[in-house]
C-alpha cells in the first residue's frame, strides 16, 4: 500500500486531476451567477442537476468546501463570508434561548461583542473562563452549560487549551464545542480529530495568505450538527462571491510551504526578542518557555507566524514610537499574509472579566515571509528607541 499523500500533496491533486472528456484549465472558472437556466421546466428544481440558484454556490465555491472539508477531516464544509461568521453560525445555529455560552477570555474581540451584545440580547447567557484556565478548571466549569467557544492559541495572549482533555468531557456532559483554529490554519492542528464538534477558521488569514480577501469557513465532524449550521446558513441568506473562493481555492494550494516559512523566521524571531532586556516575554507557543509551550509540542504539527511581545514596563505611547520606528512592518490590523505587521494591544485587554497580568505594553507581530535577518534587523533598530528608557543602569 503507497503511504497517504501529505497535505502538501492533498492540496494540490484536486487541481491535476484529469477531465472527464477534452481538456480543461487547472483552475476552475469563476462563474458569477444569480441565476441559472434550465434546460426543461422539469429540470428547475431537480438537485440532482447541480445548484438550483448562484446562492448554492458555484464550482469554485463547491471545489473549495469539498477540500476544506477533506483536509479538516469533516463529514462537510461550509463558506461564509468572514471568518466572524464562521464563529457566530454555529453559535447561532446550536443554541436557543435560556441556555449558556461558555468561551475563554481571551476569545477574539468581536466574537466576545457578538456574545454579550447579540446573544445575550437573544436570552443567551455567557460565561468567560480566565484564558490560562487547566483543562480541569475549563471542565468544571462547563456544568449547565450548552455550548464552548474554544480559541486555541487564544487571541492576543496565546494561551493553549487541551483541546481532547475538555472535548472528551464535554461529550459526557452533552456540551458542544466549537474551536476556532485560525492560528492553525486548519493545518497545523486538527480539531475534528481531537473531539470538537465544529471547526471553524478565518480563511481570510493564511489560507487566502495575501490580505486581499474576507472569508471563513466551517467544518463538522456530524451530520446533524451539520445540518443545523447549513439551515442557520440557508435561512441568514449568506453566500460567499466565487471571485473571492478562486482566491481562497488559489491559496490554499501553497499553504503548507508558506506556513512552513512564516513559522521558521518566527521562531527565529521570537527567540531573538526572548534574548532582549527590552521585552518582558514573548508570547509564542512553539518557543520552549513560552506559555502554550507544552500542549503545542504535544498537539502541533506546525505553527503561525503571530506572536504576542510584552515590553518591559513603559508607556503606551513609548510603543507606538516603537511601531513607528519599524520599516519593514506595515502597521495593520489582521495576519496570514505574506506581510510582517506590528499593532499594539493593551487597549484590548481591558475587555476582560479576569485581566492578565502584563509586565509593559502588548505588542502584536505577524511575521511574513520577508528574510527573518532583515526583519530583525529592523526590529533591532526600532527597540533602540525603547532601550534609551529601559536600559538596565
Ligand atoms: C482568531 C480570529 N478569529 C476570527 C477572526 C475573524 O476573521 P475575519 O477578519 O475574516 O472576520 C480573526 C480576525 O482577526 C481572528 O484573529
Amino acid at each position: 500500500m503507497p503511504q497517504p499523500p501529505s497535505d502538501r500533496t492533498r492540496l494540490i491533486r484536486s487541481a491535476t486531476r484529469k477531465p472527464t472528456e477534452g481538456r480543461r484549465p487547472v483552475n476552475p472558472p469563476i462563474e458569477r451567477a444569480s441565476t441559472l437556466l434550465n434546460a426543461r421546466a422539469a429540470s428547475l428544481r431537480d438537485p440532482s442537476l447541480g445548484p438550483v440558484y448562484g446562492i448554492d454556490g458555484m464550482t469554485v465555491q463547491r471545489e473549495l468546501r469539498a477540500l476544506l472539508a477533506e483536509m479538516e477531516g469533516g463529514a462537510d464544509a461550509w463558506l461564509t463570508p468572514t471568518g466572524l461568521a464562521a464563529v457566530t453560525i454555529p453559535v447561532l445555529a446550536l443554541t436557543r434561548p435560556g441556555d449558556t455560552v461558555l468561551a475563554t477570555d481571551a476569545v477574539y474581540g468581536p466574537t466576545r461583542r457578538f456574545l454579550d451584545r447579540h446573544m445575550v440580547a437573544r436570552g443567551v447567557s455567557i460565561r468567560y473562563h480566565p484564558a490560562d484556565a487547566p483543562a480541569d478548571r475549563i471542565i468544571a466549569a462547563m456544568d449547565g452549560v450548552r455550548l464552548l467557544v474554544m480559541e486555541s492559541p487564544a487571541s492576543l495572549t496565546f494561551e493553549m487549551v487541551d483541546v481532547a482533555a475538555v472535548t472528551a468531557a464535554a461529550r459526557d456532559k452533552g456540551v458542544l464545542t466549537v474551536m476556532d483554529n485560525t492560528w492553525a490554519a486548519g493545518l497545523a492542528f486538527r480539531p475534528l480529530a481531537h473531539g470538537v464538534d465544529v471547526s471553524v477558521q478565518a480563511i481570510s488569514k493564511y489560507a487566502a495568505g495575501h490580505s486581499d480577501l474576507l472569508m471563513g469557513a466551517i467544518a463538522v465532524a456530524d451530520a446533524q450538527v451539520g445540518r443545523a449550521i447549513f439551515n442557520t446558513i440557508e435561512d441568514l441568506g449568506w453566500h460567499t462571491a466565487p471571485d473571492e473562493a478562486w482566491l481562497a481555492l488559489r491559496g490554499l494550494r501553497t499553504l503548507p510551504l508558506r506556513m512552513a516559512e512564516h513559522a521558521r523566521s518566527a521562531l527565529q524571531v521570537a527567540e531573538w526578542l526572548q534574548s532582549r532586556h527590552e521585552v518582558a516575554r514573548v508570547l509564542y507557543p512553539p518557543l520552549p518557555g513560552s506559555v502554550g509551550h507544552d500542549l503545542w509540542a504535544r498537539d502541533y504539527a506546525g505553527a503561525a507566524g503571530l506572536m504576542g511581545v510584552v515590553l518591559r514596563g513603559g508607556t503606551e505611547a513609548e510603543a507606538e514610537a516603537v511601531l513607528d520606528a519599524l520599516t519593514l512592518f506595515g502597521l495593520g490590523y489582521s495576519w496570514g499574509g505574506f506581510e510582517s505587521l506590528a499593532t499594539h494591544e493593551t487597549g484590548q485587554m481591558a475587555l476582560r472579566r479576569h485581566p492578565a497580568t502584563l509586565e509593559g505594553p502588548l505588542v502584536r507581530l505577524h511575521i511574513g515571509l520577508e528574510d527573518p535577518a532583515d526583519l530583525i534587523a529592523d526590529l533591532d533598530q526600532a527597540l533602540a528607541t525603547w532601550g534609551v528608557r529601559s536600559s538596565p543602569a
